[in-house]
């Protein structure tokens, strides 16, 4: 299996419900690590053009509401099949649907304000992880 780099996001209602860490730690448990990381509070712009994908979905104005209505973790997650591990570990967008001792299932509250975000593929990876990270700002495990 493939090291690869997948950009996830603790929203902000993870950081207001202060667990942080506690994802990290499900994150390192699986063997994944933090390649970069940093808090930001993001501007209406910036959220929009991350979620330009969704521009024309009818949640897409409350989802930049949302993402912009406080501090968010952003980070690159590196691992073997980090893409899909860490959405396996988030679990299904809809918390209500999501598996029990997923992140979604634990700690979110409704499908937006469901506490952490991971790219949906290697395309989106791609696109995402720079959005936020320069070259110089990420760790290479594998250099
Ligand atoms: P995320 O994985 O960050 O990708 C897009 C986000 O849009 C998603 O998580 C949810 O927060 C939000 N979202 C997706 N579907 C809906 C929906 N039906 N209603 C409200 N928000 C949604």
């Amino acid at each position: 299996m493939a090291i690869e780099r997948t950009l996830s996001i603790i929203k902000p209602d993870g950081v207001e419900k202060d667990v942080i860490g506690e994802i990290i730690s499900r994150f390192e448990k699986a063997d994944l690590h933090v390649a970069a990381m940093k808090m930001i509070h993001m501007s209406k712009e910036q959220a929009e053009g991350f979620y330009y994908v969704h521009k024309d979905k009818p949640f897409f104005n409350s989802l930049v509401e949302f993402m912009t209505s406080g501090p968010c973790v952003v980070m690159v997650i590196e691992g073997e099949d980090a893409i899909s591990r860490v959405r396996e570990l988030m679990g299904a967008t809809d918390p209500s649907k999501a598996a029990p001792g997923t992140i979604r299932h634990d700690f979110a509250t409704d499908i937006e304000k469901n506490t952490i975000h991971g790219s949906d593929g290697p395309e989106a990876a791609s696109f995402e992880v720079p959005y936020f990270f320069s070259k110089i700002e990420m760790v290479n495990s594998e250099e």
